[in-house]
């Protein structure tokens, strides 16, 4: 079983890590603001497809995370399962609407090269690709299954944070910053499938033992 030291330092990495992004997203929207990354970017900024393209992106992004954070809540699951299905309505429609097609829209402009490149559409691919197995499974009231695809999905959700996160340590090191781009993304995709894998593995191991005591 997860311990509750694990659990509660996850749960506070990530609900950390979601203000941070929400705090420091703001720039994109405030008036008289621009974001840092709109300056990295100078040249696509000019091109209003890719500006709205990323402006959608950033509100997908941050729709599906913010739903996603109470879901594993066993306390609403049960007083409030009607949340839980709401809740689960917008992630779904912000991840197909939103999170996914943007997603690959950007991949190809996107900064790292083609590893930026094919790194960002495997995410986009893999997250859709997970949330309609996770669908499909509800809708054939396969709780297990669900659980198992919905929380490979919302790993690869909150890659997010994992990118951020990577990307500030490296940027300690003598690394140059395109290759901290492509090892920090590819790097969170495989940190959190990695502990996505591993929390379902504890999981299967506790519903076992559950089941023969
Ligand atoms: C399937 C998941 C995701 C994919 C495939 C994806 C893809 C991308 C791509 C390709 C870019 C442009 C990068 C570049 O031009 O170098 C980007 C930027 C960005 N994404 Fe995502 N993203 C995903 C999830 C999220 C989530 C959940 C958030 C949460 C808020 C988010 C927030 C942002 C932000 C804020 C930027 C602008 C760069 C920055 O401010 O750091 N993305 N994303």
């Amino acid at each position: 079983m997860l311990t509750k030291l694990e659990s509660a330092l996850f749960w506070c990495i990530l609900y950390l890590g979601t203000a941070v992004i929400f705090w420091n997203s703001l720039d994109y929207f405030l008036p008289n603001t621009m974001h840092m990354f709109l300056f990295e970017r100078m040249e696509l900024t000019m091109q209003d497809w890719w500006k709205y393209t990323l402006y959608a992106h950033v509100i997908g992004g941050l729709t599906c995370l913010i739903a996603s954070l109470l879901q594993y809540s066993k306390l609403l699951l049960k007083r409030a399962p009607k949340i839980h299905k709401y809740l689960g309505h917008i992630y779904a429609l912000s991840i197909l609407t939103l999170v996914f097609p943007t997603g690959v829209a950007l991949s190809f402009v996107a900064k790292g090269g083609t590893s930026g490149t094919v790194g960002f559409l495997f995410l986009s691919v893999a997250t859709l690709v997970t949330l309609l197995l996770g669908m499909i499974a509800i809708f054939k009231r396969n709780i297990k299954s669900h659980q198992a695809w919905i929380t490979r999905s919302f790993a690869l959700i909150t890659t997010a944070i994992t990118f951020r996160s990577l990307q500030l340590m490296i940027a300690q090191t003598d690394i140059s910053p395109e290759t901290n781009y492509q090892l920090s993304l590819w790097l969170s995709i495989a940190i959190n499938l990695s502990l996505a894998e591993y929390y379902l593995y504890k999981q299967n191991n506790r519903n076992h033992k559950s089941k023969q005591k």
